[in-house]
């Protein structure tokens, strides 16, 4: 089985796990054919597969069918850890589930899960249009890697919940990204993905949320969770990558066509307008901040507390009790609200998550200062458009100054993507599929895969 299942998890002598999982795996290949890429079932796509989860083992490249690839379960190596936060700081970590936490661990698992295939789900149609190779390279990349992220949470459930993880693992494979009635469950991860502006801004903001995730289940008491959360950390940059890059990418062409226009209406010279950019930066962006849930949570105090969630790089933090500190939120209206640090861990992480897409932000504007555009893009205010927490309701325009009632309904297309937006992308947009050609709406990447030409090179074969 090992052959066909890369792992370092002993799968071979592991006969519960290999049960649980010969019956799971055909139901898995059944959803990648039904809700996976589509139209590329045939093609060789210059794909890298983790084979160990040593530093040379989980980047190798080669020619394979998505159909074929090799989905495995990988554990970053054990280490001596003991608990870094909370009320049982410093005891050992646990390899075996706490019974009183079993259910909230079993939900943290799924929800985290079900982004997994979701994102898959979201993006099948966008190989169609890729604006070129090394792009659709990348989507397809993406895909069966978020695809292992689903079987390495799938692995947690069926070796450490029995016959409850067995039927999570079951639904996980049920529900579906915008279905009505079995959606998945995090709502950014139901909402359409139908261009690749689209796709970029998920990449950069709503899997940049994944990263914040799995950075603080990384610290987690649960050894075997916290060790499958840190190696699909390593995959998580790339994903990363391809969303900051892509709208860099794309922020590049438009200011290199502005300047060569002098107008910055660019469409019609095919390259996308700022102000489009900016409107879905405006939307993922905003439905991304809300997936870290509310700031004031006893959820979020009690996962803290008992050890199964920490903050990004808990190391670095200085009190690892977080029992005496208060965190300031401030409100639309200008108040702030005290909440007990405990209860703000969701505020804390999401902070994190803040800072380092203004990051991706400068990067961006650095493009469009180089060409002498001065328009540039921003994140908007933390209380614009959000439907989570206790920065929701109070509307106000993305530079945070208050509305009116009914004003926000009436200046939204101001701010977020419309109908007329989407279509003028999706005309915008087909695909290129010849080697050495890109579209008109993106600028060429730095570099291309594993060392190869970033244009010239034929990431994918169609046969
Ligand atoms: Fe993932
Ligand atoms: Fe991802």
């Amino acid at each position: 089985m090992s052959n066909e299942i890369p792992n370092n998890v002993d799968l071979d002598h592991d006969p519960q796990l290999r049960r649980a999982l010969s019956v799971w795996h055909p139901h898995y290949l059944d959803w990648w054919r039904d809700s996976g890429p589509d139209g590329f079932d045939t093609s060789q796509i210059y794909l890298r597969t983790a084979i160990s989860a040593s530093a040379d083992g989980w980047a190798n490249y080669g020619y394979v069918k998505t159909a074929d690839y090799r989905w495995g379960i990988f554990l970053a190596p054990a280490a001596n850890r003991t608990i870094g936060f909370g009320d049982n700081f410093g005891a050992p970590v646990w390899q075996m589930v706490p019974g009183e936490l079993r259910k909230e661990l079993r939900r943290i698992i799924v929800t985290q899960g079900d982004t997994e295939p979701a994102s898959v789900e979201q993006n099948r149609e966008l190989g169609r249009i890729a604006p070129s190779l090394y792009d659709l390279r990348n989507i397809l990349q993406l895909n069966v890697e978020e695809g292992r992220h689903l079987w390495a949470m799938v692995y947690l459930l069926h070796k450490h919940f029995g016959r409850d993880g067995r039927e999570e693992a079951e639904e996980l494979l049920t529900r579906r990204s915008g279905h009505p009635d079995h959606p998945r469950i995090l709502n950014a991860f139901n909402a359409p993905v139908r261009d690749w502006l689209d796709y970029f801004s998920f990449s950069m903001f709503a899997d940049r949320d994944g990263k914040y995730q799995l950075a603080a289940l990384a610290e987690s008491a649960f050894d075997p969770l916290a060790r499958t959360t840190r190696f699909m950390l390593t995959e998580e940059a790339f994903h990363m990558f391809v969303g900051e890059s892509g709208i860099q990418r794309v922020v590049a062409r438009t200011a290199d066509v502005m300047r060569e226009s002098g107008r910055p209406d660019v469409l019609d010279l095919g390259a996308i307008p700022l102000e489009i950019v900016q409107k879905y930066i405006n939307h993922w962006y905003t439905l991304s901040l809300d997936l870290f849930g509310s700031e004031d949570s006893s959820n979020a105090a009690a996962y803290f507390a008992t050890g199964l969630k920490g903050r990004f790089q808990e190391d670095d933090q200085p009190d690892h009790s977080a029992l005496d500190q208060i965190y300031e939120l401030r409100k639309p209206d200008g108040s702030i609200d005290q909440i007990p640090m405990r209860r703000a861990m969701n505020a804390v992480l999401r902070d994190s998550f803040v800072a380092d897409c203004a990051r991706g932000l400068r990067r961006w504007n650095r493009e469009l200062e180089r060409r002498n555009v001065d328009t540039l893009l921003y994140l908007p205010v933390p209380s614009f458009n959000r439907s989570v927490g206790a920065l929701s309701g109070t509307p106000c325009d993305p530079k945070g100054n208050r509305l009116e009632t009914g004003e926000f309904d009436r200046r939204r297309s101001e701010w977020l993507p419309t109908e007329d937006d989407r279509a003028l992308m999706r005309q915008l947009m087909h695909p290129v599929y010849e080697p050495g050609k890109i579209a008109s709406w993106i600028a060429p990447p730095a570099k291309g895969v594993d060392g190869r030409p970033a244009l010239e090179f034929e990431y994918v074969r169609f046969n």
